[in-house]
């Protein structure tokens, strides 16, 4: 089989080529996965490509800024993610699960709709979870308990529904829960009482009934507890719990 010369170069050509258009790595050293989570995420968050245009399929999620928002730790993989008040329309989707080695995730202020999918439970690296101030529906995933880095939690103002997952009690790092200014109906779980680095808590402004559990106020972290403008009933439980400053009731309004 002969191969001569003008089709020996065409070849040659066709390969410089191919190299030209297929570079065998710009991706820096990110994980081809995570730079897939990422275009997944941008594509729920902002469907019109408004505001992440700086987020490319050729681009490197880790080269200094070029990704905006996008913070990677010193092995090339995503940390932390802060889209605060970017004016974000879309939805968080499940594909956040793909950054497995997320640490903060700050999308607070923006527009965002929809439910938090339940597969934001996977990323136990995750210390920092701020979703408020969005117009998140939809019940609060059990699943987040299982979320053992868990340090701070923030769903407050959004159009969260259902009642406060009793899982929420295995997150032994939380030390900021704030769901207050959603329709959480339900009672207070006992289960909350669990959490023994909780400084504050915020439920205020829920539809939420029943009693506050007594074991709420023996957690001794505990500095702040707001219930106000609920329909609670019964006392205030007595506790063991000398820093507990500010407890701020409301039985009527
Ligand atoms: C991620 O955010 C946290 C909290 O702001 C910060 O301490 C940490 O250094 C950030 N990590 C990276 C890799 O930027
Ligand atoms: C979540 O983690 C489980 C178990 O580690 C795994 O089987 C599943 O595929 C993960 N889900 C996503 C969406 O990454
Ligand atoms: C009480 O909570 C409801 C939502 O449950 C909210 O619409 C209202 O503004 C709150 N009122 C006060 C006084 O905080």
């Amino acid at each position: 089989m002969g191969c001569s010369v003008p089709s020996l170069l065409l070849h040659l050509f066709s390969l410089i080529m191919f190299l030209v258009f297929n570079p065998p790595c710009v991706c820096g050293n990110v994980e081809d996965d995570e730079l897939k989570s990422l275009l997944d995420l941008k594509a729920a968050l902002d469907p019109d490509n408004t505001y992440l245009s700086s987020w490319t399929m050729n681009g490197n999620p880790c080269g200094g800024g070029s990704f905006e928002g996008v913070a990677c730790n010193d092995q090339g993989q995503v940390a932390n993610i802060s889209l605060q008040g970017k004016g974000l329309s879309g939805k968080l989707s499940s594909s956040i699960a793909g950054l497995k080695h997320l640490t903060g995730l700050y999308l607070h202020y923006n527009s965002l709709s929809g439910d938090i999918p339940k597969e934001i439970a996977n990323l136990t690296q995750l210390s920092d979870l701020y979703l408020n101030v969005n117009h998140l529906s939809g019940e609060i995933p059990s699943e987040i308990g299982k979320m053992e880095n868990l340090q701070v939690l923030q769903l407050c103002y959004n159009q969260l529904t259902g009642s406060i997952p009793t899982q929420l009690g295995d997150l032994k790092k939380l030390s900021v829960l704030a769901l207050q200014s959603n329709q959480l109906t339900g009672a207070i779980p006992a289960s909350l009482g669990d959490l023994g680095m909780l400084m504050r808590l915020d439920l205020s402004s829920n539809q939420l009934f029943g009693s506050i559990p007594s074991r709420l106020a023996d957690v001794t972290s505990l500095q702040v507890l707001d219930v106000h403008n609920n329909t609670l009933s019964g006392n205030v439980p007595p506790g063991n719990n000398d820093l507990l400053m500010v407890i701020l009731i409301c039985w009527c309004c």
